[in-house]
């Protein structure tokens, strides 16, 4: 079987040095926000280039205390992407907040700019615009378009290491808050999250909020949560992380392939000029049969998936919200038509090769 997305040699390369982190851990006694949290929160900004950086439990969370640390709440509106993982929108919700969706562009698959503005309303508090697959909206073309009280939070769980104009994604707004989900292109051996800020005033409320709201050990001054990027993760993700332009650089040379070597039935996701991907995953347009083709696919032993089947729109758990069908057309039409192929950096090019023999081998 090839997998659309294996793991294990990853885990495999960085075996020694995942285990170095670990057991440099174990000894300590100390599990929880001690000395591997906040030496991976500094490195993490120091990558970025942002100032500060707070370790999180999941990329869920984040959102949800990014909005939250904004004062962003009950009757507040949320505009974001309906082109993304369900837990945009729920973090939204479980912020109290209302998520507003709006169509995308077709060829980059970015949420669009101009359907954000005609979005707006005097209940607008934020946009979460998500850097799709590490594609990356133009966070300050946004920015001097939106009314200035407006936040933007940058949803980079996709996009690590993608820049826009050589600044890196999710430090171009208010915040940003990244996945290191298994995964992710930056992926923990189990979940993890941080959100990144530049604003000093935001990343004491993010502290506080991932904390039980806890001032010190007798007194809460508000309703925090549990949310914290244990030490063994934060150990792990140390490891990792002087490795993650190299593990992209490896993901752009296997799109490039793809690139060059797709029939014409697919259409790849549009990289503007100013962007450079971390090609999170490798989602193309395609314009056959694409139920007969997964199905050949499968029959190959090649696995396939779907990003989106459902746009976030359409999903039962927003049915209150009101859209149907035919409400955001161009996402619609997206899902009807993306197709993820196998795609992870240490993808072997005999592996490519089985890949492509696969898909050329498709008679519709
Ligand atoms: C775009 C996007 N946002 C948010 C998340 C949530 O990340 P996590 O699983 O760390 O909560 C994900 C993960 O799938 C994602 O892809």
């Amino acid at each position: 079987m090839i997998w659309r997305c294996d793991l294990v040699p990853q885990t495999e390369a960085y075996k020694a040095e995942i285990l170095q982190a670990i057991e440099r851990v174990l000894p300590t006694g100390r599990y929880i926000l001690a000395n591997e949290c906040a030496a991976f929160e500094k490195e993490f900004a120091a990558y970025l280039g942002c100032n500060h950086c707070v370790g999180v439990a999941n990329a869920t969370d984040g959102l949800t205390l990014a909005l939250r640390a904004f004062g962003i709440g009950e009757g507040d509106e949320v505009i974001t992407s309906p082109y993304t993982a369900i837990p945009t929108g729920s973090a939204i919700v479980d912020a109290g907040a209302t998520p507003v969706f709006v169509d995308i562009e077709a060829d980059t698959f970015l949420i669009s700019i101009e359907r954000i503005l005609a979005a707006v309303t005097p209940k607008t508090k934020a946009v979460m615009p998500v850097h799709i697959f590490g594609n990356v909206v133009d966070i300050p073309k946004l920015r001097a378009a939106l009314p200035a009280h407006i936040r933007i939070i940058e949803d980079s769980a996709q996009s690590h290491g993608s820049t826009l104009r050589g600044v890196q994604s999710g430090t171009m707004a208010d915040a940003g808050v990244f996945s290191f989900y298994p995964t992710k292109n930056l992926g923990a051996i189990g979940d993890g999250g941080a959100v990144v800020t530049n604003d000093p005033e935001a990343d004491k409320r993010l502290r506080l909020l991932r904390m039980y709201g806890m001032l010190d050990k007798d007194t809460i001054i508000t309703d925090g949560i549990n949310s914290r990027l244990d030490e063994i993760q934060a150990a792990i993700l140390r490891a990792k992380l002087p490795h993650l332009d190299a593990m992209n650089a490896a993901r752009r040379r296997i799109a490039a392939r793809y690139a060059a070597e797709l029939p014409p039935a697919f259409t790849l996701q549009h990289i503007p000029e100013s962007v450079v991907t971390n090609w999170h995953v490798f989602v193309a347009r395609y314009h056959g049969d694409r139920a007969a083709f997964t199905a050949h696919m499968d029959a190959l032993k090649v696995q396939t998936n779907i990003y989106y089947v459902t746009p976030l729109h359409l999903q039962r758990a927003h049915a209150r919200l009101g859209y149907k069908p035919g409400d955001l057309p161009i996402v619609e039409q997206l899902c009807q038509e993306a197709i993820a192929l196998p795609f992870y950096p240490e993808m072997t090019d005999a592996t490519h090769d089985e890949v492509m023999r696969a898909i050329h081998a498709f008679r519709a």
